[in-house]
C-alpha cells in the first residue's frame, strides 16, 4: 500500500475495459468511447465523499427529507492532450462541473513536462479540483499540474488516472502527500522510453489517432 490518498480501482468493468484498451488492435472509436466510460466509472469512486445535504420533498406517499448533494462547487481540469478524453465521463456524471484546461507536453528527451497552455475558471481557488489524464507515467506531468493549481489557490485537489506506473505514484505521494490519487490500475515499469509497461502505448495518439 503506497499511502491512504492512493485508490486503485478494484473492479471488473474497469479491469475488462482497461484490457480492450491495452490491446494495440482497438481501433481509435472504441479506445475514444472506453476512455470515456472509464472516466465515468472512475468518477463514481472519485466523488464518494461528496458532502450532502438534506432537503423536504413529497414522495407519492408522504413528505420526506432526503439526502442531496450539498452544492459544492467542482471543476475538472484535463491535462492536454490527452486528458481530454476523460472530461465528456466526468461530465456525464458531474454535469454542474466546470472545466479548466492545462496543456502539457513531456519533452522526450529529459521526460519533463513543458507548458503551453492554461485557462481555468475564474472562481477555480473556490473549487475542488480534479485532474485527469490517462496516463501516470514518471509523474513529471501531474506533479507538475498539482503544483501549477496549488500556486493559484487550489486547495482540495483529486487526480483520476486510467493508468500509472509504481514511480509516478510515488513522486506523486512524495511531492503531494494531501493529493488524492484515483488510478484504474497499476502496472510494472517503465521502459526506456518512460513508457508504461505493459501499459496501453501512446495515449493521446490513440485517442486523436495521430500516429
Ligand atoms: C502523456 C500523458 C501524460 C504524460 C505522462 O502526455 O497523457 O500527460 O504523458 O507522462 P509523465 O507521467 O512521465 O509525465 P504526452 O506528453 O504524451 O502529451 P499528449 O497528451 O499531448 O499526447
Ligand atoms: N504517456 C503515454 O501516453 N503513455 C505512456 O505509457 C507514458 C506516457
Amino acid at each position: 500500500m503506497y499511502s491512504e490518498h492512493v485508490h486503485i480501482m478494484d473492479h471488473p468493468l474497469v479491469a475488462h475495459k482497461l484490457s480492450i484498451l491495452r490491446d494495440k488492435n482497438t481501433s481509435t472509436k472504441d479506445f475514444r468511447e472506453i476512455v470515456s466510460e472509464i472516466g465515468m466509472l472512475m468518477t463514481y469512486e472519485a466523488t464518494r465523499n461528496l458532502p450532502l445535504t438534506t432537503r423536504e420533498i413529497e414522495t407519492p406517499i408522504c413528505r420526506a427529507t432526503v439526502p442531496t448533494l450539498d452544492g459544492k462547487k467542482f471543476a475538472v481540469v484535463p491535462i492536454l492532450r490527452a486528458g481530454l478524453g476523460l472530461v465528456d465521463g466526468v461530465l456525464r456524471i458531474v454535469p454542474s462541473a466546470r472545466v479548466g484546461h492545462i496543456g502539457l507536453y513531456r519533452n522526450e528527451e529529459t521526460l519533463e513536462p513543458v507548458k503551453y497552455f492554461c485557462k481555468m475558471p475564474k472562481d477555480v481557488t473556490d473549487r475542488d479540483i480534479l485532474i485527469v489524464d490517462p496516463m501516470l507515467a514518471t509523474g513529471g506531468s501531474a506533479d507538475a499540474a498539482i503544483g501549477f493549481m496549488k500556486e493559484y489557490g487550489c486547495k482540495n485537489i483529486k487526480l483520476m488516472v486510467l493508468l500509472a506506473a509504481p514511480k509516478g505514484i510515488e513522486r506523486i505521494v512524495k511531492h503531494h502527500p494531501d493529493v488524492d490519487l484515483y488510478c484504474g490500475a497499476v502496472d510494472d515499469h517503465l521502459n526506456e522510453h518512460g513508457y508504461i509497461v505493459p501499459g496501453l502505448g501512446d495515449a493521446g495518439d490513440r485517442i486523436f489517432g495521430t500516429k
